[in-house]
C-alpha cells in the first residue's frame, strides 16, 4: 500500500491520542485527592482549629485531608467535668466545624481510664463506687453523648485502651469495678443511642505479638455475647526502629479477620531519641529533660530525616496493599509544631513527627505519598 493512503490513518489515530490525553484527568496531588477510593485521610485537630482561629492549618487540613477527629475535646473529663453537668461547646464547634468543612466526623473517645474525671469512679466519701453504680454513670454518659450527635458523627472510639502490651487487662478502674463486661456494655449502650454509628476499640502498640493476641481473645469474646465491633483502630504512634511493619502487618490482618474493618486512628512517627517501645503512647509516661534527648532543636539532618520518610513510605505501602481491609487513616495532627510528641514523654523537645512542617507546608515526602497512590491500582 502507498504511504500516501496511510495518511488520513495517522490523522486518526494522532487526533484519537490528543483526545484521550485531553479527557484523561490530571493525576491527583493532594493526599485526599490521591487516596480517594481507597482509605480516607484523616487529621486530629485541637480547639485553635475547630474554632476557626488557627487559619492556617485549615488551609492545610481543607486542602489535604477529609476526615476529623477531636484531639481532647470530646473526652470524659472534657464532656462531663462534674457528674450530670455537661460542656458541650468545644465538641459541638468540633462537629460543626466538620460538617461545613465536609469532613468525615469521628468521635473519641467515650470510655478510656485516661483524662476521665475523678468523680467518675468515686462516691461522695472518695471510696470507689459500686458495680452497678459505674454501669450506670457509663450509661448515662454514654447515652447523652452519642445521642446529641446522632447521625453526625460517623464512628465512635467506644473503649480506648484496655488491653496491656503483653495481652492481659489493664487494671483500669472501669476492669476493677466492673470486670471484663465493661467492654461490651459500653460497646451496648453506645449501639443503642446510635444504631447507625460504626463502634471502634482503639488501642495503642498493636503490632505488638502479646496485644495483637489479648485484644483478639477480648473480641472474639464480646462478638461470642452478639456484640458488633465495627473497626478496631490501630493508634500507630511509631517511631524509627519501631513497631516492625512485618508485626504491624500481622496484626492489621489478623484484626480484619475478625470481620472487623482497620483504621489507622492516631499516626505519627517520632524521631527523637529515647523513645522506649515498651511505653506504647501510655500518656502517662514521663521522662526527665535532657539535653542530649532533644538532638533536632535547630534542625533535622538530612540523614534521620530520609530514614522518616522512608518509615512513611514503608508503611503506606503496607496499607496500600492492604487498602481492602482499611477505612481511614489519620495523622494525631496537622503541623510538626502542634504534634503531642514535642512533650512526650519528655516535656519541651523538637519533633518532626507530621507530615507538615512549621511552616505549615508539606514535607517532600507527601508527594511520594501521594504518588504512592496514584501508581496503585484503584
Ligand atoms: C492516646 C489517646 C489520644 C491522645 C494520644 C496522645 O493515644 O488515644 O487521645 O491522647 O494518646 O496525645
Amino acid at each position: 500500500m502507498k504511504l500516501s493512503k496511510l495518511y488520513p490513518l495517522f490523522f486518526l489515530a494522532g487526533g484519537l491520542s490528543l483526545l484521550l490525553s485531553a479527557c484523561s484527568a490530571p493525576e491527583p496531588t493532594t493526599l485526599k485527592d490521591a487516596y480517594a477510593g481507597k482509605f480516607l485521610i484523616g487529621a486530629a485537630i485541637n480547639t485553635h482549629i475547630s474554632s476557626g482561629r488557627d487559619t492556617a492549618s485549615i488551609r492545610v487540613l481543607r486542602a489535604e485531608f477529609n476526615s476529623v477527629t477531636p484531639e481532647n475535646c470530646m473526652k470524659s473529663e472534657n464532656l462531663q467535668p462534674e457528674k450530670g453537668v455537661f460542656f458541650f461547646d468545644d465538641a459541638d464547634q468540633y462537629v460543626k466545624f466538620g460538617e461545613e468543612n465536609g469532613m468525615t466526623v469521628i468521635g473519641h473517645c467515650l470510655i478510656w481510664h485516661s483524662q476521665a474525671p475523678e468523680w467518675f469512679f468515686t462516691d461522695e466519701n472518695g471510696q470507689d463506687v459500686s458495680r452497678e453504680e459505674l454501669i450506670q454513670r457509663m450509661k448515662d454518659h454514654i447515652t447523652t453523648v452519642v445521642s446529641r450527635y446522632k447521625g453526625k458523627i460517623k464512628g465512635w472510639d467506644v473503649v480506648n485502651e484496655a488491653i496491656l502490651d503483653d495481652g492481659s487487662w489493664r487494671e483500669s478502674k472501669f476492669y476493677q469495678i466492673i470486670g471484663e463486661d465493661f467492654i461490651q456494655l459500653a460497646f451496648e449502650f453506645a449501639r443503642t443511642a446510635d444504631p447507625d454509628c460504626e463502634l471502634y476499640y482503639n488501642d495503642y502498640s498493636m503490632a505488638n505479638e502479646g496485644k495483637r493476641t489479648g485484644v483478639v481473645n477480648m473480641i472474639k469474646n464480646i462478638q461470642a455475647q452478639g456484640v458488633q465491633v465495627d473497626g478496631i483502630g490501630m493508634q500507630g504512634h511509631c517511631g524509627l526502629k519501631f513497631p516492625d511493619l512485618n508485626e504491624f502487618e500481622k496484626s492489621l490482618t489478623a484484626f480484619s479477620g475478625l470481620g472487623c474493618r482497620v483504621n489507622i486512628t492516631e499516626l505519627d512517627f517520632t524521631v527523637l531519641p529515647g523513645f522506649d517501645p515498651s511505653v506504647g503512647a501510655d500518656v502517662a509516661a514521663s521522662f526527665e529533660y535532657q539535653q542530649s534527648l532533644n538532638p533536632y532543636a535547630d534542625g533535622l539532618p538530612e540523614a534521620v530525616e530520609s530514614q522518616l520518610y522512608s518509615r512513611y513510605k514503608d508503611l503506606f505501602g503496607l496499607l496500600l496493599k492492604h487498602q481492602d481491609k482499611i477505612d481511614r487513616v489519620t495523622l494525631w495532627g496537622i503541623t510538626d509544631d502542634a504534634s503531642w510528641r514535642n512533650d512526650w514523654p519528655i516535656k519541651g523537645r523538637t519533633d518532626y513527627a507530621l507530615l507538615f512542617d512549621r511552616n505549615y507546608q508539606p514535607k517532600p515526602v507527601v508527594k511520594e505519598l501521594v504518588n504512592l497512590a496514584n501508581n496503585s491500582p484503584r
